[in-house]
């Protein structure tokens, strides 16, 4: 299947951000949607703590809800942790797994990223598997190979192009400002599209692979226009409609 044929999908994970307040940029986002015929998916990862709110706001609307982790674990003593069944059930149609922040901030390796991507799809949800290097990695050489084996670990059984996201994340390009140059995103893109033949045969070829790294409407469209990207994970631009709706535009 040829790149175009994929749906790209626009998602934006808002991190730590965001009480009842915030849901007015959701409302806002699907007001300026209305009517618009989309060439993409669209997500909106809020904290959990507003997922189901985030919902209703949007309803009837063409924007989806996601949450950014989940246990592994459907339920059980876990304080504090949230299930992909809980997800689902407050909305969620997608969930994050593996964003290098938790890989960082929570030591999770890729075998509890794959556990988790597994919990996503028991529950019924997308999961959005996030791999990237580090700056250090990059400087090294060994970006290919960081991915290859970040691809091998997190991707659990099962995974098929319509349960699973892969997002290319440098871990360098998140909240600073740099992203990859267009020829850095396709390579890497590239070769994950390689990689992903490998693991998930046939299904590899129709799986979206995001970028995510600073991406915001001035950028938006020269990344999108990279070999076998399908779309974008956007953090701090995900924040307000307005900014969120220049990346979209991207596919409008
Ligand atoms: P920024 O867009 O703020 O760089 O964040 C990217 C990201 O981590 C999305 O998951």
């Amino acid at each position: 299947m040829s790149d175009t044929a994929i749906r790209p999908l626009v998602a934006g994970n808002w991190k730590m951000n965001g009480t009842t307040a915030a849901l007015r940029e959701p409302r806002l986002l699907g007001a300026m949607l209305k009517g618009v015929k989309l060439k993409c998916d669209v997500l909106v990862c809020p904290p959990a703590t507003i997922i189901r709110r985030a919902k209703a706001v949007m309803k009837g609307g063409k924007i989806k809800v996601g949450g950014q982790d989940c246990h592994a674990a459907a339920s059980g003593a876990h304080t504090g942790d949230i299930s992909a069944e809980m997800l689902k059930d407050a909305g969620a149609a997608m969930v994050i797994v593996g964003h290098s922040e938790r890989r960082t901030n929570h030591k999770e390796t890729d075998a509890e990223v794959a556990a988790k991507a597994k919990a996503a799809h028991r529950a019924g949800l997308v999961a959005i598997i996030c791999i990237g290097e580090t700056l250090e990695e990059r400087k090294g050489g060994k970006t290919l190979d960081v991915l290859t084996s970040q691809l091998k670990g997190s991707i659990p059984e099962g995974a098929n192009s319509g349960n699973t996201v892969i997002a290319y994340e440098p871990v360098w390009a998140i909240g600073t400002g740099l992203t990859a140059s267009t020829a850095e995103v396709a390579e890497a893109h590239t070769h994950i599209r390689k990689e992903i033949g490998k693991i998930m045969g046939a299904e590899g070829a129709k799986t979206r692979i995001l970028y995510g790294g600073s991406v915001k409407p001035s950028n938006a469209a020269e990344l999108m226009g990279a070999a076998n990207v399908n779309g974008a994970l956007v953090g701090g631009a995900s924040l307000k409609a307005a900014d969120f709706i220049g990346i979209i535009k991207t596919y409008m």
